[in-house]
């Protein structure tokens, strides 16, 4: 590249790295808490926590102790976390009635939040795959899942999360045309402040495996999600599913998974220079944290390492099971991005 001038010795690359000072003074990117939203996991009950064998370190949470975590995320300055339930097997049915219960596990983890920590950022998942029978994120006639029927339920249960208290809807169903109906319906309803995060670069993926754990889909899905979710040879199409959802009236969008996917982030940041989040999903997660734990990888540094390399490609932040770890060593006074 003829615009990168220089030429040893004249030029010497080490000499702005050679201290702490002079390494912060050229740093060109940041991490803050203010990067991360934390992804939690609702259980039915009081007092109760469950494990995760998939995500060592996760647990679900009853209300009552979600709010606790909620009122420590917001305390280390996190701006916002994300709700995913997972629904007692007996209302899962095979079209997803649960998913608009005003009275559904995410609908009473809203409320309760919204009471205790009123400042922090609520965001909400629309998708039916926590609730259906068959575990796909849409409605389901022989082995097809149906667009526009699906998007039916998809509005309702936006607006049901919207009526509850959430402050941002995030569909991450892949239907097409549910951004631009759900915006039009949560107009129509009085909730024109209610923003939407689409997640629309969301592609069909064994990282997810995970979090179908979590949210007790995995025994559930029949089949797979290729005809609604992304192929991940493909990037242009990316750009094409980003363009929709901002047209449609998304605020903000996401790239999804995470790390192995920087460059669509790259690539949609520098097209549309919209909000762009990533999210480090569960398979992300879980493998890191089996390193972490075998003692093959250092927690601290793997950790800021992963969630500095998206701010790099481009992303505004990153919803990530890390998030109360990465806040806490961001507050600590050896930080472990020290430059
Ligand atoms: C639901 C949904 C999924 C994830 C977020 N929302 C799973 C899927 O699409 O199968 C994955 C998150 C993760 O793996 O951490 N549609």
């Amino acid at each position: 590249m003829t615009n990168l001038i220089g030429q040893y010795p004249a030029t010497r690359m080490r000499r702005n790295r050679k201290t702490n000072w002079s390494r912060a003074m050229v740093q060109e990117n940041t991490l803050s808490c203010a990067d991360l939203i934390w992804p939690l996991f609702i259980i039915d009950g009081d007092n109760k926590t469950e494990t995760i064998s998939a995500m060592p370190g996760i647990l679900r949470y009853s209300v009552d102790l979600l709010v606790k975590q909620v009122k420590i995320a917001y305390e280390l300055g996190i701006p916002a976390i994300a709700l995913f339930p997972n629904t007692p097997n007996e209302l899962r049915t095979q079209n997803g009635e649960e998913a608009y219960n005003p009275n559904n596990l995410v609908c009473k983890a809203v409320r309760a939040i919204k009471q205790a920590v009123p400042n922090i950022g609520i965001i909400c998942d629309v998708a039916l795959d926590p609730y259906t029978s068959h575990g796909h994120d849409g409605l389901m006639n022989g082995n097809e899942i149906l667009n526009d029927a699906s998007v039916n339920v998809l509005v309702k249960q936006a607006l049901t999360q919207a009526k509850a208290g959430c402050d941002i809807i995030a569909p991450s169903d892949m239907m097409d045309g549910r951004i631009g109906l759900i915006r039009q319906a949560l107009d129509q309803a009085g909730y024109e402040q209610v923003q939407i995060m689409a997640y629309s670069a969301k592609y069909a993926s064994a990282y997810y495996g995970p979090f179908r754990e979590a949210v007790g889909a995995n025994n559930q899905l029949k089949g797979d999600k290729k005809t609604y979710q992304m192929d991940y040879a493909n990037s242009d199409e990316a750009l094409r599913e980003v363009a929709l959802d901002i047209q449609e009236g998304a605020d903000m969008v996401m790239v999804k998974p995470g790390l192995p996917y920087l460059d669509i982030i790259t690539r949609v940041k520098a097209e549309f220079k919209t909000p762009t989040f990533a999210y480090q999903v569960s398979g992300e997660y879980a493998m890191m944290q089996g390193a972490i734990q075998n003692g093959w990888l250092d927690e601290d540094k793997i950790i800021i390492e992963s969630l500095m390399a998206f701010k790099r490609a481009g992303a505004n932040g990153i919803l990530t099971y890390f998030a109360l770890k990465a806040a806490k060593l961001l507050h600590s006074s050896d930080q472990p991005h020290q430059p």
